[in-house]
């Protein structure tokens, strides 16, 4: 078979002068590598047109889906976020009901408001030791399709950012029970199904729409994922229609190579590198049973992926920021993101011994100079605050105040709705006007719409003075409402008690007193609220 890298290798060494796009003419300038340019070409003859694909992008989008035994695969360039996007809008009809995990990617959030979709939520089950979600069971599924017969299509992340892993077979035969599809948002598994360590993939095991990020656990450039699609529920010219609409309308052929070079990858060298990847992982989590504070997310066939080391710090005297800076700055070792009571690193087939080696020496020395101090509360964790009185699983019905189904289509209504911005201390029991998010890892903490409570608020507190990163709050008061999103991180200087903000708020300060070398602080935020209720006084 032919291959995009060598097609465009040998192109460039051809004596063809471009009088086209793109305007670098394939000559380097900077520092950027001459290589690169090169190769950077646009839909030129030979080269096929990504959006109408007949030639070789055909031929290798076919060959991924070979490989990843689905029906059809389409290569993307703008991510799974692309991805998402289409495979949402291409299942349900503008004005739909989706039912769809709260711990989405805001990706699948934004899709519901483009297409005006009612969202249900399922919330997933907690795994309160580690204090994330875990998968979703097939149970909770057929339960709220009983509960809610109008949802057209469930959209299910899996494995979670964390690695949680669902029972996809099941859920998929609970969701064909109704003859409506399964999306399931696979970003992070992208190397599913390769070998007997891994899980099985989503197409697999029986999902109309799959998408991987091939960029966050295979060798590939940042922005590269596919999209595969599977049976009849899914009409094919729609979802080509919304490809077309989400994408950009000159795909990067570097990109699209580096899709082609990492499933060749798999193809000719994956299944042994998987072997090893998966070996030396299982090495490094056995040495660090020796940590006496800190723990680790076992691994679990079938519910906890290969390669996401979760380290929980919650029965040691540290936060998870605390030990992800000081990996850092002390040992130079850079994590994928921090949360409250949790640091995670990621493995994939990429990783050389040293990086196994120096994680796990690493820890090991930091946990010999921990204590168990402050284990009983430490901070609130915003996947428990997400659950905690708006669940959705078996037996429970959706709570109204939650549920945004039974308000009409009040995310979309929300986002454009009349909003002013308010002091974010201020603003308990007002409705979100933005969305907010703890970023990574992208998960909405408030969706336009939703009621902002004083748990809540002392979360975001509690973020921000852990010096978490959240998306969508104001440092100052903007003049006009309806702007792009801001962020908003705390940083470490600036010592001020925190003033009560009513219930769920002494928790926090508890807690923050407990923490040793916190900064307890409250710095000024604005939000955007809807514009339909007066903030507290
Ligand atoms: C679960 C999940 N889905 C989708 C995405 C979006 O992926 P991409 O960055 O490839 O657009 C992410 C990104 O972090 C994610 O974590």
């Amino acid at each position: 078979m032919e291959h995009l890298f060598d097609k465009l290798t040998e192109y460039g060494q051809e004596n063809v002068y471009p009088y086209h796009m793109p305007g670098h003419k394939r000559r380097g300038w900077g520092r950027l590598p001459e290589d690169m340019y090169l190769r950077d070409i646009t839909e030129i003859e030979g080269f096929d047109n990504l959006h109408q694909s007949a030639g070789i992008l055909r031929e290798l989008q076919n060959h991924a889906a070979v490989l990843y035994g689905s029906e059809e695969s389409f290569y993307l360039v703008n991510g799974s976020t692309s991805g998402i996007l289409s495979a949402v809008s291409a299942a349900l009809p503008s004005g739909g009901h989706i039912l769809m995990a709260r711990n989405s990617h805001k990706a699948a959030y934004h899709a519901a408001y483009l297409r005006n979709l009612t969202v249900s939520y399922l919330y997933p089950p907690m795994m309160e030791e580690y204090d994330i979600f875990d998968g979703i069971r097939p149970e909770q599924i057929g339960e709220a399709l009983e509960m809610e017969p109008d949802i057209g299509a469930v959209l299910i992340v899996s494995p979670t950012y964390e690695g949680r892993i669902s029972d996809i077979r099941g859920i998929a035969e609970a969701v064909h029970k109704k003859n409506i599809p399964l999306i399931v948002d696979e970003a992070h598994g992208a190397h599913l199904g390769f070998t007997n360590d891994f899980a099985e993939n989503g197409c697999q095991a029986g999902a109309d729409l799959v998408i991987h990020s091939v960029h966050k656990t295979l060798p590939s450039l940042t922005q590269t994922a596919l999209l595969h699609v599977n049976g009849s529920l899914i009409d094919r010219d729609l979802l080509r229609r919304f490809l077309h609409i989400y994408q950009s309308s000159s795909p990067s052929y570097l990109l699209m190579a580096s899709i082609d070079n990492a499933l060749q990858y798999i193809e000719e060298t994956g299944r042994d590198v998987f072997a090893a990847f998966a070996g030396n992982y299982k090495k490094m989590l056995s040495g660090l049973r020796a940590c006496k504070h800190l723990r680790f997310l076992p691994l679990e066939h079938g519910k906890q992926d290969v390669g996401k080391l979760l380290i929980s710090t919650k029965m040691s005297s540290i936060s998870g920021k605390q030990l992800y800076d000081i990996l850092l700055k002390e040992y130079c070792l850079q994590l994928e993101m921090a949360a409250d009571t949790y640091a995670l690193a990621m493995f994939t087939v990429n990783d050389a011994e040293e990086g196994y080696e120096r994680m796990e020496s690493a820890l090991l020395q930091i946990d010999a100079t921990l204590t168990s101090a402050g284990t009983e509360e430490k901070g609130i964790s915003g996947a428990r605050l997400l659950t905690d009185g708006r669940i959705c699983s078996v037996g429970k019905r959706f709570p109204v105040e939650t549920s945004i189904s039974h308000e009409g289509q009040l995310l979309s209504r929300a986002w454009d709705g009349r909003k002013r911005y308010v002091e974010l201390w201020e603003s308990a029991g007002c409705r979100a006007g933005e969305f907010v998010n703890l970023y990574p890892p992208g998960i909405p903490l408030l969706v336009p719409g939703e009621r902002i409570t004083p748990q809540l608020l002392a979360v975001i507190r509690h973020y921000l003075d852990t010096g978490l990163n959240i998306e969508g709050l104001r440092e100052e008061k903007p003049e006009t409402t309806g702007e792009g999103l801001g962020q908003l991180q705390a940083g470490e200087e600036g010592r001020e008690k925190p003033e009560t903000m009513g219930e769920g708020v002494g928790k926090l300060e508890a807690a923050e007193e407990r923490i040793q070398g916190y900064h307890v602080k409250r710095k000024r935020a604005w939000i955007c609220i809807l514009d339909e209720c007066k903030p507290r006084s």
